[in-house]
């Protein structure tokens, strides 16, 4: 931590109480607030919140092949996956999409047969050594499927679920905290907050995905896979998942795969092109979208194949 001179004038102590929230009797010694004092100007030493994501890494993939017994799926992949940002997987049906999103909080384990060799990091830790707790590490990455996957249990049951079972509420006043807070962070709440004890499946369609989404929330994930989470409800519907991943990058890293090119260009911030179990180029959303350097990525996104 680097030493920072300041100056203890009456006024700036004042100024920094007030910027630093500290209350005066939190302030116990010259020492304690020098401390305070090095540890703020340490973080305005840092860059700006958005230059700093841009150079830090998420996850990590680095040279992975996927096999699925014989026949190999994925091609020495590697990406780098930013924090808070929205990354899209797109490409033809068949391409390894799936795959690849599943091998992030490997889910794939649960297939027979299926193998992965390369390297795969969540904030530098190899997922796949032997000591990695899955259970955890899929608390920390959730997924989000296409069909939406209600619990034949109420609304409130469902968001509540991954709570209990993770024994994350100390008491029933929280679980319903916790219920508002990410129903309404899926942008449901207004819907359902009068009916949370009805059954899941009496919801629309759009309003179960939104609720897969707060339960996937609940457990206080950082990383939400979503694997084309819109591509079965209607334009409305659609439009809400997308504002809302678009208001969860803030909070979360999301890796989202869509068939849909307006929706890819429209919700996320960077994008790879998967062909055939290689990714072919993966870039910025908009160089995508505008000035793609692969001729293949190029053909893909003009809808001359795929
Ligand atoms: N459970 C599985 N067992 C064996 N092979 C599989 C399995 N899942 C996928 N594959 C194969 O792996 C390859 C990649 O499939 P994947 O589902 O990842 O593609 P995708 O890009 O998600 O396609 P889509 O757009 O149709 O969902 C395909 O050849 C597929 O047949
Ligand atoms: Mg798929």
């Amino acid at each position: 931590m680097p030493q920072v001179d300041v100056e203890m004038r009456d006024n700036s102590v004042n100024f920094l109480r007030t910027k630093l929230s500290v209350r005066s009797q939190d302030v116990h010694s010259p020492v304690t607030f020098s401390v305070i004092i090095s540890m703020h100007a340490f973080a305005d030493l840092l860059q700006s919140p958005l230059e700093a994501m841009a150079d830090s890494v998420k996850i990590s993939v680095n040279h992975t092949n996927f096999y699925y017994g014989s026949n190999q799926a994925l091609y020495d992949v590697s990406m780098q996956i930013r924090p808070q940002f929205v990354t899209a997987l797109i490409g033809p049906s068949g391409c390894g999409k799936s795959t690849f999103l599943r091998s992030l909080n490997r889910m794939n384990d649960l297939i027979p047969g299926a193998r992965l060799e390369g390297k795969v990091e969540l904030d530098g830790e190899n997922i796949y050594s032997d000591d990695m707790d899955v259970i955890h590490l899929r608390r920390r990455v959730g997924m989000i499927f296409q069909r939406s996957n209600p619990f034949p249990m109420s609304i409130y049951d469902n968001v509540a679920y991954g709570v209990r079972v993770n024994g994350l509420a100390k008491r029933r006043l929280q679980l319903d905290e916790i219920v508002e807070k990410t129903l309404t962070a899926a942008a449901l709440w207004d819907e359902v907050k009068d009916r949370l004890s009805r059954s899941a499946l009496s919801l629309s369609g759009g309003q179960q995905q939104r609720l897969c989404i707060a339960r996937a929330l609940a457990v206080e994930p950082e990383v939400i896979l979503m694997d084309e989470p819109a591509s079965a409800l209607d334009p409305i519907s659609t439009a809400k998942i997308e504002e809302l991943i678009y208001n969860l990058k803030r909070n979360y890293t999301i890796i989202v795969v869509t068939h849909n090119m307006q929706q890819a260009a429209r919700v996320s911030d960077e994008t790879g092109f998967f062909l055939t179990g290689r990714l072919v180029e993966f870039n910025e959303t908009k160089k995508i979208f505008t000035a793609p350097v692969n001729r293949e990525t190029e053909d893909y996104i003009t809808g001359r194949f795929g």
